[in-house]
């Protein structure tokens, strides 16, 4: 490759033409006809095929793929995404995103896969494996330690926060998508992390990624995330995207002075073609286009699948449902969430264009049977009134739209859909709260209605998913993945200097994120981690754990679940270490969980294995992982807070898994006026076009390292 060839490979063609017409991909790295590279087209993202393109299929938000508690459907969430991706002939899948919930409010909260980085890592290395199975190169995003919106991409978004924390709660699904899925390529994101930019972080790019886990794909930033020319090379950064402002002229710059050893351009190239060998790009013609309609009735169905299967019962009483339609005669469904003000998706970059939605409404008047259907906006407060007085069930329905850009300010409802619940509850015994949200909110209302169902964001289908579940054709089997507390006072970020940060993001909390914060501070929430209803009944027994004393670490777990009620149904059951005291983790931590379908009066046995590293903590004197010897539990029932099953076994000496965090790598150090050189060429205070339509902007903070300033 000549030195072109090789400099047009490390950054997007924003400012090039690309040849293609009609809609464009995220981000575009051109192909190399005389070398026979084909063109890698970078398209969003986790809720299915984004970037304004049509004819695609809109996957429920990935918080209820998540609440399916379901490797084997996050695989077909991957696959999915990966078909449709390559008939419109992109290569790379923006996705899957991997961030912790760290707090209810963070707006990307319905784009991830909960508050637990267990759950986080099978899930993604699930989703990972389904989109790499139909050779496209996914892109595990945004590294590290994204967790809000406000003061996105500025200085003062700088997360502070311990390695032991980083390692135990931040990192594990990045390193799970890397070294089991097989990740190709890694998006670095917006924030600062101690003090680096996360794009221009030795630490987590050098040392960790590629060291201590032996990353052999390559380093994307996130959009217009680039904080750094040279510097940024040598922090191991390997694309820039989607424009060229450092990797450009600006890198063959500081090549040319020798500020970026050869050797280095050599490694960013090479990686980003050993993924696109592994992907197998070189080994087919390349096919697809951005107007190819994608969309099957095949992917609809697993859209629907998990859509129903994800939304989470949290209160039934009196078993309100499922609705019986030889039983009811009638159904009010009331709120403007119930047909037209429905949301399918969140918004922002994870956003996809449905092809037609199936309105809750839709789907409850077409399997309804005889029932009469009476459907009320809300807006009217009588009519509201009429129509659940007039009806054995009413169905009312609350939704806030949440997105990329902004967190949430509360986790409360609009006051008119709590007062629209509230007058419901009072005109019909027989309410039933559908939350139409991508992450908690309040509820308190709860103790008027007779049912709660969670159903998320859930994609084009979800009238006929909802109607599903409501009509009892599919068990709602989803749990919660993150914890819904009663109000803000009780959730772990509770300082401004934790959420949204006064100079910098303190993430003093440790490793007291989600439900770990809960059990530390014996607070109840609203509802727990990994909490939801069945319209089933089960019980787990016959707790075993073995050997009683293992010297090498490894230890199977098992249980027996059976199906106690009348109704065929599936159950969850989770896996909860407690480590030796002394540690300093919190009560509990999940490391395990089996979703059974289960006929009636059937009964399943579940294994679980623990390994050494299933059992370590980060040991950050030493840089590595570390297993104490001593004495462990294990807490085993269907959510966070039931945990009726334990038994212990007891490790006979201490095991350290894995390698050490290698030291940082010699690297050359960019000085403060080169730095400036550099930034001069990537202006960062302009606003940039975006391309699902809204503006990304950019506000002019100048990169630390630029200048030079101590971390606030
Ligand atoms: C988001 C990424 C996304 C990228 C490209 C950014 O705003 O943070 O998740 O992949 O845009 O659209």
């Amino acid at each position: 490759m000549t030195f072109a060839e090789k400099l047009s490979m490390v950054h997007g063609a924003l400012h090039e033409p690309t040849g293609i017409t009609g809609p464009i991909y995220a981000g575009l790295v051109p192909a190399i006809t005389r070398l026979c590279i084909p063109q890698l087209g970078l398209l969003d993202g986790p809720a299915g095929s984004g970037d304004g393109l049509t004819g695609v299929t809109q996957l429920p938000a990935p918080v209820a793929l998540a609440a399916n508690w379901d490797p084997e459907l996050a695989h077909d969430f991957g696959s999915v995404i990966a078909a449709e991706h390559a008939g419109k002939g992109a290569n790379v899948a923006l996705a899957p995103a991997l961030d912790i919930v760290r707090d209810p409010r963070a707006g990307r909260g319905f784009e991830v896969f909960g508050e637990d980085p267990y759950l986080t890592a099978r899930l993604g290395v699930s989703e990972t494996q389904g989109v790499q199975s139909l050779g496209l190169i996914a892109q595990a995003k945004h590294f590290a330690a994204y967790n809000q919106e406000t003061l996105r991409d500025t200085q003062p978004d700088n997360v502070v926060v311990d390695e032991r924390t980083l390692q135990e709660i931040y990192l594990p699904a990045f390193e799970a998508a890397v070294t089991e899925g097989g990740a190709g390529s890694v998006m670095c994101s917006y924030n600062y992390l101690n003090g680096t930019h996360a794009c221009n972080n030795p630490y987590l790019l050098n040392q960790v990624l590629k060291g201590q886990w032996g990353f052999k794909g390559f380093v994307t930033t996130d959009w217009y995330a680039a904080f750094g020319g040279a510097g940024a090379a040598n922090a191991g950064l390997d694309l820039q995207m989607p424009d060229d402002c450092y990797f450009g002229p600006a890198l063959e710059k500081a090549i040319g002075a020798n500020r970026v050893p050869q050797a280095r351009l050599d490694d960013m190239v090479g990686r980003i073609l050993r993924s696109m060998f592994v992907a197998g790009l070189f080994d087919r013609p390349a096919s697809g286009s951005p107007d190819a309609v994608v969309t099957t009735p095949q992917h609809a169905a697993v859209a629907r699948d998990i859509a129903a299967r994800g939304m989470v019962l949290l209160k039934n009483s009196d078993n309100v449902l499922p609705i019986d339609p030889s039983r009811t005669h009638s159904i009010a469904v009331i709120g403007t969430g119930g047909d037209a003000g429905a949301i399918t998706g969140g918004g922002g970059s994870s956003h996809v264009v449905p092809p037609y939605v199936v309105s809750p409404l839709t789907g409850i008047k077409a399997r309804a049977g005889g029932a009469t259907v009476r459907y009320a906006d809300g807006t009217n407060p009588v009519q509201a009134i009429q129509a659940a007085r007039s009806a054995d069930v009413a169905i009312v329905f609350a939704s806030v739209m949440q997105g990329e850009f902004k967190d949430r300010l509360t986790l409360e409802l609009f006051p008119t859909d709590t007062l629209l619940i509230e007058l419901v509850a009072r005109s019909n015994p027989n309410t039933v709260v559908v939350l139409n949200t991508g992450s908690a909110v309040t509820m308190p209302w709860l103790d008027d209605v007779k049912g709660v169902l969670q159903a998320w964001y859930p994609g084009q289908e979800y009238g006929h998913a909802l109607a599903d579940v409501l009509f009892g054709d599919v068990d709602p089997s989803g749990k919660l993945p993150i914890t819904f507390p009663k109000d803000l006072t009780q959730v772990p970020a509770r300082s401004p200097l934790q959420w949204p940060g006064v100079g910098s993001v303190q993430y003093s909390e440790g490793l007291a994120v989600g439900y770990r914060w809960y059990d530390q501070q014996d607070i109840t929430p609203l509802f727990p981690f990994g909490f939801g209803l069945s319209y089933t009944s089960f019980s787990i027994d016959h707790l075993s754990v073995g050997p009683a004393v293992t010297d090498d670490g490894h230890v199977t777990v098992g249980a027996d679940v059976t199906n106690t009620g009348h109704r065929a149904g599936a159950e969850v059951v989770q896996l909860y270490l407690e480590h030796p005291s002394g540690t300093g983790e919190p009560p509990r931590v999940l490391r395990g969980f089996k979703r059974v379908s289960l006929d009636p009066g059937t009964a399943a046995h579940v294994t679980f294995e623990l390994d050494p590293r299933a059992l370590s903590v980060w040991d950050a004197a030493n840089h590595r992982w570390s297993a104490g010897a001593g004495t462990y539990t294990v807490r085993v029932g269907n959510s966070s807070r039931n945990l009726p099953l334990s038994g212990a076994f007891t490790l006979s000496h201490a095991l350290s898994p894995g390698i050490p965090t290698p030291p940082a790598p010699a690297i050359p150090q960019t000085s403060l006026a080169d730095s400036l050189g550099d930034a001069a060429m990537c202006p960062k205070d302009f606003i940039a076009p975006y391309v699902n339509g809204g503006v990304l902007s950019i506000t002019g903070f100048p990169p630390l390292e630029v200048l030079g300033k101590p971390v606030p």
